[in-house]
């Protein structure tokens, strides 16, 4: 199959609308997008990424008002949710209407939904005559994809279209809050930070904070992740890394890396900065042939928590 490239968010949605599938930009990471009426579309979708059936994908709208068509028994906390941070790089599980198809929820009763912010993707959204269920634009297993390049790398001759706009302001998954049950519960940390849900909804825990019976929420979550070819290595911040780097290391951090030789440094001025380059100097590292990747543990407030997790999963640790 050829993929075609494009910049117009019309001409995407047009092959969404036929039942195709499109990877478009977002101002988390790029989406792997088809529309929730194209069951067979979401179908193709989980093949092309060879992504497991029972992973569910998240449902994304145009509108904050759009969650309507798709979830129900929209509670007072969801909804502050959604005042305060749609659209945005925030995902709110939901009880699923039945116009969600199981293929999309890996026949959970629930639906993840998410509004985003990025110009590019609302307009490619407002014209996909139905909500678009749509994962990260990566082949499972890899970091998700970043830029319109990562994205032909991974799947080119897989997918109908790929919208290319600009990289991924953010550069990590959304946030993920579960308001399907009595208490919301945060399964996966992104740009709206654990902080800034509390100002929210300050009832609402942490996954770390279930008691042993309640089960994980996010199927997902049990996958490995984010993982680059190379070795991840956390290291706490200002620590000297002792072991001598293998003939092919590098290093991502905000401070200068303790070593010498390193075949490749990314250092960032700031966490957001970290954030946003973080998958992309994964792929780079792949795309040279790196052995070892040395990443410092930024400090675990605001979007900190978030990096931290990626690399703890990149690194094979768990939680
Ligand atoms: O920023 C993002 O969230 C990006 C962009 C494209 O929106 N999407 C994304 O999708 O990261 P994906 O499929 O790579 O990660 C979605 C996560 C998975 O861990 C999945 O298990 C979880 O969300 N998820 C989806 N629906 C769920 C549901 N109903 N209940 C619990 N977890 C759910
Ligand atoms: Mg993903």
């Amino acid at each position: 199959m050829q993929t075609i490239v494009t910049d117009s968010p019309e001409e995407a949605a047009r092959f969404i609308n036929k039942g195709g599938i499109v990877a478009f930009p977002t101002e988390t990471v790029y989406g792997l997008g088809a529309g929730i009426c194209h069951p067979e579309a979401v179908e193709r979708l989980f093949a092309a990424k060879g992504r497991p059936g029972d992973n569910p994908l998240i449902v994304h709208v145009a509108k904050p008002g759009d969650i309507h068509d798709v979830a129900s028994n929209i509670g007072s906390e969801a909804e502050k949710l959604v005042r305060r941070f749609f659209p945005g790089p925030l995902t709110i599980v939901l009880q699923r209407k039945s116009a969600v198809p199981d293929a999309v929820t890996a026949g959970l009763e629930t639906v993840g939904v998410r509004c985003p912010s990025n110009p590019d993707a609302q307009k490619f959204l407002l014209h996909c005559t139905c909500p678009v269920a749509a994962p990260s634009a990566n082949l499972s297993g890899k970091p998700s994809s970043t830029s319109w390049k990562a994205v032909l790398e991974d799947l080119d001759g897989k997918i109908d279209c790929i919208l290319k706009g600009n990289p991924s302001d953010i550069g990590l998954e959304s946030t993920i809050v579960d308001c399907s049950g009595e208490m919301p519960v945060l399964l996966r940390e992104g740009a709206v930070t654990l902080e800034q849900l509390q100002e929210v909804v300050p009832s609402i825990r942490t996954t770390g904070a279930l008691l042993q019976h309640e089960t994980p929420r996010s199927p997902g979550l049990k996958y490995p992740h984010y993982a680059p070819r190379a070795r991840v290595v956390t290291c706490p911040a200002g620590k000297t890394i002792r072991t001598p780097p293998e003939p092919r290391a590098a290093y991502i951090g905000l401070s200068h890396p303790v070593v010498e030789g390193l075949a490749l440094v990314r250092r960032c001025g700031s966490l957001d900065e970290y954030g946003r380059s973080l998958f992309d100097f994964f792929r780079l590292c792949d795309s040279r042939n790196i052995d070892i990747i040395y990443c410092e543990l930024p400090p675990a407030e605001g979007i900190g928590r978030a990096i931290r997790d990626r690399l703890q999963r990149a690194a094979g640790q768990g939680h």
